[in-house]
């Protein structure tokens, strides 16, 4: 508790970043980590293999994009340190941890962006309109060569859904197609890259009880479908007594080593 509150205070965020809770989830899911290695072990490793792959695959060697870096657990980053020229690492919160991990690599370079593009408007509701989600992030820039969306677009929505329940009074009903919308346009802002765009992520979190046995799945990006996937596994996210003492939570997770501008995503 004290470690998580010393990292807490010596992490840096904008005010938009607090408003929605996004230093506090970067300090939990240190924190997650820590607990749950072993579990989440199986996941990082494949995670970093599929990543590692399509990098090499990658024609070019100048810039690649990390979307949703975290805490590079899941990145084979020396890898992408020594194909890319750059390697910008990008999210909405560096924690002091991963830019002490990244001192060394000449070039690292660290990005605070929003990739929902709706996080800033958001921190200032109520009252008015919520922003539409959409990211041009890296469009502009010709040296791109490469991207990776890193188990981030379940965790896309989560902040501003939110929001939009707790500061505007929205009903699940609500929220539901404006979830879907971020997916969406994250989605959308990967297809638009003229480079080889890689996506891990997750599609659904399923809900255990102590047997074993699913009592509950949920669709983890509010109902659009990632394209067909070339790989795909189980990431035991919390097992039992780490969300809940009754439940694990396990995430099934798709890979796809290039995502293709002609895939329908609906
Ligand atoms: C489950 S973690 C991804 C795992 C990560 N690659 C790692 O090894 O820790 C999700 C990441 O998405 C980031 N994130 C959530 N919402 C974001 C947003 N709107 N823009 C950019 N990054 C975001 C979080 O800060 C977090 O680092």
């Amino acid at each position: 508790m004290l470690a998580e509150m010393l990292l807490y205070r010596l992490t840096r965020a904008e005010p938009w970043a607090d408003a929605l809770g996004y230093r506090e989830g970067a300090v939990r899911l240190w924190s997650r980590y820590g607990r749950c290695k072993r579990a989440w072990a199986p996941h990082l490793a494949n995670t970093r293999r599929v990543v590692a792959d399509a990098a090499a695959a990658a024609p070019g060697r100048r810039t690649a994009l990390v979307f949703g870096s975290g805490l590079l657990a899941d990145l084979p980053l020396e890898a992408l340190c020594t194909k890319f020229a750059r390697v910008v690492l990008v999210d909405v919160v560096h924690l002091p941890t991963v830019r002490w991990r990244t001192r060394r690599l000449a070039n690292v370079e660290h990005v605070v962006a929003d990739l929902t593009g709706a996080a800033e408007g958001l921190a200032s509701l109520p009252p008015g309109t919520p922003p539409e989600p959409g990211c041009r992030y890296g469009l502009d820039d010709p040296s791109v060569d490469f991207v990776v969306s890193l188990n981030i677009v379940s965790q896309l929505p989560i902040a501003p859904v939110e929001r939009l329940e707790t500061k505007c009074g929205w009903t699940e009903m609500l929220v539901e197609p404006y979830g879907r919308q971020v997916v969406a346009a994250h989605f959308a802002h990967l297809q638009a890259f003229a480079a080889p765009v890689c996506v891990v992520g997750d599609r659904a979190r399923t809900f255990l009880d102590r047997d074993g046995k699913v009592f509950e799945t949920e669709d983890a990006l509010y109902g659009i479908s990632p394209p067909q996937a070339d790989e795909e596994w189980d990431w035991d996210l919390a097992p039992i007594g780490e969300h809940d003492r009754k439940y694990a939570i396990r995430n099934r997770v798709f890979a796809i080593r290039q995502l293709r501008d002609t895939h329908t995503i609906v």
